[in-house]
């Protein structure tokens, strides 16, 4: 799988995307993350990627020729599935729009900055529009590698035991089950006596519980679904 993403400021997306999995993923060759800075598609001397927005709106706005020329540049070496664009008013971002992104070839991410990307590269150019939650950060770089790395680690070889992606919380709108490590007991509190035993059917069927009554008390709304 490929996935290009679009921005302003690489070094916003380059350290989230080269550590743990993803990196892991990246050096195996199960997925080619390429970050282009929509800059060197500029041509003024100054690279000069945003400009006012027309209406005399405060902020500024990232401008519609080097976003088109990287998009250009892009499609004419692959096709690409989806060119999604990262705002808070997309399509929210849940397991199974991760899952179904994990499945396509090609994608691209644009991230946008300062008030928001010209308009028409929304109507024309992109395909998706997707939000990482309903709050507003400083740009899409942080949301782009969300949801790269979302996408990422559960590509098929991703993470060593391919098992524990699909048992990630939210695969089956279940929250996973709680999880201990050594030692048994600290300041006296005591992992639950079941995953000592070393009985695995019971273990799983404690672990289904715990899922089930974790999101009927802290996601009723997943249980819905
Ligand atoms: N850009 C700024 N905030 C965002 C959000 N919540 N989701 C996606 N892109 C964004």
């Amino acid at each position: 799988m490929r996935i290009d993403i679009l921005t302003v400021l690489p070094e916003l997306i380059e350290s989230p995307l080269s550590h743990s999995i993803v990196r892991r993923a990246r050096d195996k060759g199960l997925v080619t993350v390429n970050i282009v800075n929509i800059r060197d598609y500029t041509t003024d001397r100054h690279r000069t990627a945003d400009d006012y927005p027309f209406g005399g709106d405060a902020g500024m706005v990232i401008k519609i020729e080097p976003v088109y020329k990287a998009i250009e540049s892009l499609c004419s070496e692959r096709d690409y599935d989806e060119i999604i664009y990262a705002t808070p008013d997309g399509e929210p971002l849940t397991q199974s729009v991760v899952n179904e992104l994990s499945l396509k070839k090609s994608l691209i991410i644009l991230a946008g900055h300062y008030k928001g990307v010209d308009h028409r590269i929304r109507e024309h150019l992109i395909t998706r529009e997707i939000s990482i939650g309903d709050y507003v950060l400083s740009g899409g770089e942080l949301p782009a590698a969300v949801i790269t790395d979302a996408i990422v680690r559960v590509i098929p070889g991703a993470i060593s035991d391919q098992q524990s992606a699909l048992s990630d919380s939210f695969q089956d709108n279940l929250l996973a089950p709680p999880v201990y490590t050594r030692p048994a007991e600290f300041n006296g509190w005591r992992v639950p006596d079941i995953l000592l035993g070393g009985n695995r059917p019971e273990i799983e069927r404690w672990q289904m519980e715990q899922s089930i009554e974790r999101t009927r008390r802290l996601r009723p709304d997943l249980m819905k679904e």
